[in-house]
């Protein structure tokens, strides 16, 4: 039995599809959490938060973008030599970030709803991005990870913190778990390797953070004299 072959503009809109209902899902789950977000994700994330943050306040400072920013749970911790942009895609979980900021008068903070796997900053634009538990959230990680190493300037820095898949019984789970925790707005089978494989970035640490060792803290610096462009 054959099936007909998909032509190139057959395959492209089945991906593009693929991508909206993925991107709806993602939407509509932190619709969802938003009001209990801090509740349910707050403290038991903070320590690898608080990670980033000390990793953060040993370097100089300036323009830095915090992808996928969420209420905002980062946003009173940064120090204040870094001047921070925020952005997510969710309405929903904006407004609570935004609440967050006016009531803590957090002037260093500026916050934009915008798809960080398509962002309107130019080349080079921040010294530092930081993703807190995005990456796996994200509809296409490889379209966001392009981005982010995109907006930072070469020698800048990326902090990724995030649960990646593990090895044995663990990483079977993770992968078994994965197409059901997509539901819930987010997937557990990316590994760290797969993630920033040709992403340009020299990986300078990975540290195990949050109990049970769940989450990782990746600090990268963007090469020097990266081309800034897909799968370099
Ligand atoms: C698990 S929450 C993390 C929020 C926050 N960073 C924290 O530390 O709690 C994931 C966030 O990423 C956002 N997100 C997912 N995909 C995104 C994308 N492509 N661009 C911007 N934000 C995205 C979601 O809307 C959600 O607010």
């Amino acid at each position: 039995m054959s099936f007909p072959r998909l032509s190139e503009h057959d395959r492209a809109l089945h991906y593009s599809s693929e991508a909206t209902v993925r991107s709806r899902q993602t939407r509509r789950a932190y619709a969802v959490y938003a009001p209990f977000y801090d509740r349910v994700f707050g403290r038991v994330l903070q320590q690898g938060r608080r990670s980033a943050i000390q990793h953060l306040s040993l370097l100089e400072g300036g323009r830095l973008l915090e992808v996928g920013v969420g209420t905002g749970l980062m946003l009173p911790l940064y120090p204040s030599h870094w001047t921070v942009v925020g952005v997510d895609v969710s309405p929903e979980m904006l407004s609570v970030a935004r609440g967050r900021v006016r009531s803590l008068g957090l002037r260093n903070v500026q916050l934009s709803q915008m798809d960080g796997a398509s962002m309107s900053f130019r080349d080079d634009t921040f010294d530092a991005v930081v993703a807190a538990y995005v990456v796996t959230a994200a509809p296409d990680h490889s379209a966001l990870l392009d981005e982010m190493v995109r907006v930072c300037r070469p020698g800048g820095h990326l902090l990724i913190i995030n649960h990646f898949r593990q090895s044995g019984a663990r990483g079977v789970a993770d992968r078994m778990l994965s197409p059901l925790l997509r539901y819930a707005g987010f997937r557990t089978d990316l590994t760290l390797v797969e993630t920033l494989d040709r992403k340009g970035l020299q990986v300078c640490s990975s540290e195990p953070v949050n109990p049970f060792s769940i989450s990782h803290l990746v600090a990268c610096v963007k090469a020097n004299g990266h081309a800034n462009s897909v799968g370099t």
